[in-house]
């Protein structure tokens, strides 16, 4: 890679969209197209924000700025490294967050929900919140920002995704209400209850983690795969769920492609599926007293 004719802002966006093409990458780690993509590359890699006056695409980079693009352009094409590693930093509700191969790029449909403050679900504003399967702990966090009076738990099980969530809590400025809990599931948290339980857990069935495009390999496969049916972890959430919400609480679970698989396996439960405007699919809702009603059923089909 060797483009000596490159000099504006413009023209490396293009450049590297043409390249994003010929190489046939894969999108869907926060963006959906080779455009948006490359300029998030291309302005992240030089400091600027994503949403810049036109005419400072038509600003000359320096030569470092140049070798420092090629060389992460490079790594893009021929490595399938995801933009949002290359530059450590996503963006997810509005907000930076740092991520490295540590953590899932934050990509979830439940901003949306929390964009609207999870209207017209909630009863109440909630005072605890569990953000479960936390990763970088964007979902948590941006909870935090969404009810300024909450306390939000990020839990995972993974100490490193950890290590990445502690550092965004403190980046935020949200120590004193925002605190990490490291768990299989619900494990480290004995006896504790909460309005609102949030989780975006790994849900991939064999199937489709085998189809996985080449930047999934980036990600932490304990972020993704969950059992054949992706739900390994799902039922054990619902199992014991109702242990762990307030009386009105909320559960709100992503299970993407395996609904499919939920709804096979619990055709009784009367499961809200949520809907976005702004795309994903695969979230459902069920309240407290849902989560009891359906205890002994949700335990009795637990794996083993
Ligand atoms: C799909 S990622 C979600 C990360 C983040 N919530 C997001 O939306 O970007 C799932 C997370 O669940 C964690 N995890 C996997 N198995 C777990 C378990 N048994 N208990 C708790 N967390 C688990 C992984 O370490 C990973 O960080």
């Amino acid at each position: 890679m060797s483009p000596s004719r490159l000099r504006t802002v413009r023209d490396h966006i293009r450049w590297a969209v043409s390249r994003f093409h010929e190489a046939g990458l894969f999108f869907g780690h926060g963006t959906d197209n080779a455009w948006d993509d490359a300029r998030q590359l291309v302005l992240g890699s030089l400091h600027l924000p994503f949403e810049i006056a036109d005419a400072y695409l038509d600003c000359r980079l320096e030569e470092d700025e140049q070798q420092h693009l090629l060389e992460l352009i490079r790594r893009r094409v021929e490595d399938r490294v995801p933009t949002a590693y290359l530059l450590g930093e996503a963006w997810f509700c509005g907000l930076p967050f740092l991520v490295d191969e540590r953590v899932l790029v934050p990509r979830s449909p439940i901003a949306e929900l929390i964009g609207s403050q999870f209207e017209p679900w909630l009863p109440a504003t909630p005072m605890r919140i569990l953000d479960l399967c936390t990763g970088s702990g964007c979902i948590g966090i941006a909870c935090a920002y969404a009810f300024p009076e909450a306390e939000v738990v990020l839990g995972d099980l993974s100490f490193d995704a950890l290590e990445v969530a502690n550092h965004n809590i403190e980046r935020h400025g949200l120590e004193e209400r925002v605190y990490t809990v490291q768990g299989d599931g619900f494990d480290g948290l004995p006896g504790q209850r909460f309005d609102l339980i949030v989780s975006n857990p790994p849900y991939v069935d064999a199937e489709d983690f085998a189809d996985m495009p080449a930047e999934y390999q980036h990600e932490p496969e304990l972020g993704l795969a969950c059992g054949d049916d992706g739900l390994d972890l799902v039922r054990r959430m619902l199992a014991e769920a109702a242990d762990h919400l307030s009386e009105k609480g909320l559960l709100i679970v992503e299970v993407g492609n395996s609904q499919v698989h939920v709804e096979a396996i619990y055709p009784e439960v009367d499961f809200t599926w949520l809907e976005f405007e702004q795309g994903g699919h695969g979230v459902f809702l069920l309240a407290a007293s849902q989560c009891r009603e359906y205890q002994k059923l949700f335990r009795s089909r637990l794996k083993g």
